[in-house]
């Protein structure tokens, strides 16, 4: 079996108890967190921010963080996430104005680098930048907000992502985010994706143990 990773987007979560609640998705099975950095410019929504990295680390959590920097401009924030102990850092290319100082400045910190793409994006910055990224991001929502309707035509998109990643040889995540769940998540990684982003389908369940195993079981047929 390929090695999927499911990564639970903290953006459901109850931030009154955060550490709390990112202990209970990596016992519950999870693989990598993903952290949602929004700042009410380059999407309609704040969020949080290196300091709240730091205190998960603090809190200790050891897991794989993977930042997904909804901001502009970035370098100073990939800076501040690599110190605050980020794993994983991905930014959407129309946000910066240098892709390639910014790729290097996470790879430079010791994080694996990535570009994030929205629905309505061309992989062309991809193509353009593959020797430099680890991980491709794809949108399946219009960042900003959990619990949207995953946008059926981003199959397409991760099928051309995935034989760009093949064709190439590079070890290179293929990771999709948003509106993810065991109803689809086959149908997603049939289409390319190793790398699974889901929030409310995660911290909107009951049993964190139960859905991420749902997720697992349709990944395994
Ligand atoms: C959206 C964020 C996603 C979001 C996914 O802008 O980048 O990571 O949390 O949430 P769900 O899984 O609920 O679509
Ligand atoms: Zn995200």
């Amino acid at each position: 079996m390929k090695n999927f990773l499911i990564a639970p987007s903290i953006l459901s979560a109850d931030f009154s108890k955060l550490g709390q609640e990112v202990d209970e998705v990596i016992s519950a099975g999870a693989d990598i967190i993903h952290f949602d950095v929004m700042d009410n410019h380059f999407v309609p929504n704040l969020t949080i921010g290196p300091m709240v990295c730091q205190s998960l680390r603090d809190h200790g959590v050891t897991a794989t963080i993977d930042v997904h920097l909804m901001v502009e401009p970035v370098d100073q924030l990939i800076g501040s996430f690599i110190d605050a102990g980020a794993d994983w850092i991905t930014f959407h290319p129309e946000a910066s104005a240098d892709i390639d100082r910014s790729l290097q400045l996470i790879r430079d910190g010791g994080c694996k680098g990535g570009l994030a793409i929205n629905p309505e994006t061309s992989l062309d910055s991809v193509k353009i930048f593959l020797n430099k990224i680890d991980i491709i991001l794809l949108m399946s929502v219009n960042p900003g907000f959990g619990g949207q309707k995953f946008i059926p035509k981003t199959l397409e998109k991760l099928r051309e992502a995935r034989s760009i990643i093949d064709k190439s040889g590079l070890n290179i995540h293929l990771e999709i985010d948003g509106g993810v769940s065991s109803k689809n998540i086959r149908e997603i990684a049939s289409a390319g994706a190793d790398t699974f982003v889901a929030g409310s389908a995660i911290y909107g369940a009951d049993d964190y143990h139960l859905a991420i195993n749902n997720m697992r079981s349709e990944l395994e047929v």
